[in-house]
């Protein structure tokens, strides 16, 4: 019997990466998904994966799209127990060279596309008792970085700061909230030319190496599950000890 036997998880960015990894484990250990993206990319994970996956295309940045999410996750398995926001882009550079558009772009997205996941999975998660939120910052929500990622950094610090909002304010009413920090992940966008861009990241990792998608969707998967009944509030780094130096 699978750790998340039962459940309904509801995943944004499930088209790529980490969302589509997280939606293979998750429905490896027994939970039904609805996998959305903006992408159509959806239809292929749900292809991929099978029957347990219920493909949404979804804009997290449109109010719409996400309410009718969460209200296709109820219709379609009857219930929303976890919600991992996902979805996000970054977009590069200094201070002094960002674009207002870039701003614009990465705080819709990844600001308010976890804002609109919580307001409306919450909802629908208090119609059963709880639930479990799990946003995805980065470690450059926990520190800048000397790669151009200002405004990616604001917006990851920002998933934090909403993330300890919501364990604080629906806590009592069975809502966990959780923010994974991954460190240099190699999916699917970056492949193996993000480790020949940038091996200066691999080298930051105390592992020596980038990490898998399934080494941030298992983590994933133990924290969406009763197992971590007592774990919200927190932010956990998965980047295999890279914010643990002082260099
Ligand atoms: N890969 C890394 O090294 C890394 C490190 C730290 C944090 N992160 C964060 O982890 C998350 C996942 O990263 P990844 O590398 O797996 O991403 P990815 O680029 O492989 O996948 C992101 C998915 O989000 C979707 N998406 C983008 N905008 C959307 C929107 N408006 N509505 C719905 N879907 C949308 C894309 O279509 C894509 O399928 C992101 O939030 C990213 O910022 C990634």
């Amino acid at each position: 019997m699978g750790t998340l036997e039962g459940k309904v998880a509801v995943i944004t960015g499930a088209g790529s990466g980490m969302a589509k990894e997280s939606t293979k484990i998750f429905v490896r250990e027994g939970a039904r998904v609805v996998a959305a993206d903006i992408s159509g990319a959806e239809e292929q994970t749900a292809a991929e994966v099978g029957d347990a996956v219920h493909p949404v295309h979804c804009d997290v940045t449109k109010e719409d799209d996400v309410a009718a999410l969460m209200a296709a996750a109820v219709e379609r398995f009857g219930r929303v127990d976890a919600v991992l926001n996902v979805a996000g882009i970054g977009t590069g550079g200094p201070i002094t060279k960002v674009t207002m558009e870039d701003y614009d772009k990465t705080m819709d997205v990844d600001v308010r596309g976890v804002l609109l996941g919580m307001k409306y999975g919450i909802r629908a998660m208090l119609e059963t008792g709880g639930g479990v939120i799990l946003n995805w910052s980065s470690i450059g929500g926990l520190n800048a970085s000397p790669f151009g990622t200002s405004v990616y950094s604001a917006a990851k610090a920002a998933v934090i700061s909403l993330t300890k909002a919501a364990a604080i304010e629906y806590g009592r009413k069975g809502i966990r909230a959780n923010a994974i920090c991954p460190g240099f992940i190699q999916t699917e966008i970056m492949g193996a030319a993000g480790a020949q861009r940038f091996p200066e990241m691999e080298e930051k990792a105390a592992l020596k190496r980038s990490g898998k998608p399934s080494e941030v969707a298992e983590v994933a998967a133990f924290l969406a599950s009763d197992r971590a009944s007592y774990v919200s509030g927190v932010v956990i780094p998965v980047d295999g000890g890279w914010t643990a130096t002082l260099a």
